[in-house]
C-alpha cells in the first residue's frame, strides 16, 4: 500500500505513536519514528520491526525545539530522499487545576503539544510544497471537544490544533497536501494508565461502547487519512472514542 512513501512519526516509538509506526511500516512505509527520551524502547521497537522485515529508522529530537525539528527533517531528507507523511503524534500532559497550574506548567505542554506540530510542519511544509503532495495528521484528542477538570493547558493544546489543521489545510489544498487531525478518547496506553483506577472505572462507565480504545485502533485511522483514497478528505478531525463525545 505505501510501498517507496517514507513517513515521520514524532514520539513514535511508545504507545498511540508506536501502534501508528508499526501499523504504516506493515503497509510498506519507511517510518522515520521520533523519541525523545527511552533510545531502548525505541531500538526495541526498530529491533522487532526489521526482524519482520520493515523499514523504520530512529530519530532522537524534541519537537519543543524548531532546531531540533529541523534538524530531525534534514536528517530524515539526507537518509531517504522524501517525506510523505507527517504524523503529529508527541504529546504530554501536566494535569493541575487552574488554579495550581503555573506559567511554566501551561507552557510546557502548549510548547510539545500544540507548537511542537507547528514546528514539525514548518520543517516539511517547502519539500511538500516542492513535491506537490503529502499528508499532514495531528492526533489530538477528545479532550480538546470536551475540555477536562485538570486539563486546561492540554485541552487548549488539543483544541488548539483543530484551528491549525483547519487554516493549513485551507493554505496547502491546492498544493496536492490534506491536513486532518484524529482525535482519539481514552485509549490504552501508558498516559491512561497513570490515571486513578477509580476515575478510570468512571471515566469507562460513560464510554458508550464499554471500553478504551486500543491504539491499534487509532493507527489504523491514522493510516487511512495517509491514503491515496482519502484524498479528498481535509481539514476534518476523526473522533475515535467510542462515542464518548460526539
Ligand atoms: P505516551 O506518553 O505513551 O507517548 C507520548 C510520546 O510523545 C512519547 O513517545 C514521547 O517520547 C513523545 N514526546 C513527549 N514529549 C516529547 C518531546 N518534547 N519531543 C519529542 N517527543 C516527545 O502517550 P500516548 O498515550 O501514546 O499519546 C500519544 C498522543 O496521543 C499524544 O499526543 C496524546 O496527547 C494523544 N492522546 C492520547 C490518548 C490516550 O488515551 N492515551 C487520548 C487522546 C490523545
Amino acid at each position: 500500500m505505501f510501498t517507496g512513501k517514507v513517513a515521520v512519526v514524532t514520539g513514535g516509538c511508545r504507545g498511540i505513536g508506536a501502534a501508528i509506526t508499526q501499523c504504516l511500516a506493515e503497509a510498506g512505509a519507511h517510518v522515520a519514528a521520533g523519541y525523545n527520551r527511552g533510545a531502548e524502547t525505541a531500538e526495541a521497537l526498530a529491533a522487532g520491526l526489521r526482524a519482520e522485515g520493515r523499514s523504520i529508522s530512529l530519530h532522537q529530537g524534541n519537537v519543543a525545539e524548531p532546531d531540533s525539528c529541523a534538524r530531525v527533517v534534514r536528517e530524515v531528507l539526507d537518509q531517504q530522499g522524501r517525506i510523505d507523511f507527517l504524523v503529529n503524534n508527541a504529546g504530554i500532559n501536566v494535569d493541575k487545576t487552574v488554579r495550581k497550574m503555573s506559567v511554566d506548567d501551561w507552557h510546557a505542554v502548549l510548547r510539545v503539544n500544540l507548537s511542537g506540530a507547528f514546528y514539525m510542519i514548518k520543517a516539511v511544509l517547502n519539500h511538500m510544497t516542492d513535491r506537490g503532495s503529502g499528508r499532514i495528521v495531528n492526533i489530538s484528542s477528545v479532550i480538546g471537544q470536551s475540555g477536562n477538570i485538570g486539563q486546561a493547558n492540554y485541552a487548549a493544546s488539543k483544541s488548539g490544533q483543530f484551528g491549525f489543521t483547519k487554516s493549513l489545510a485551507l493554505e496547502v489544498a491546492r498544493k496536492g497536501i490534506t491536513v486532518n487531525c484524529v482525535a482519539p478518547g481514552f485509549i490504552d496506553t501508558e498516559m491512561v494508565a497513570s490515571v486513578p483506577k477509580a476515575v478510570l472505572d468512571t471515566v469507562i462507565g460513560r464510554i458508550p461502547v464499554g471500553r478504551l480504545g486500543q491504539a491499534s485502533e487509532v493507527a489504523r485511522c491514522v493510516r487511512f487519512l495517509l491514503e491515496d483514497e482519502a484524498g479528498y478528505i481535509t481539514g476534518a478531525v476523526l473522533a475515535v472514542n467510542g462515542g464518548l463525545e460526539m
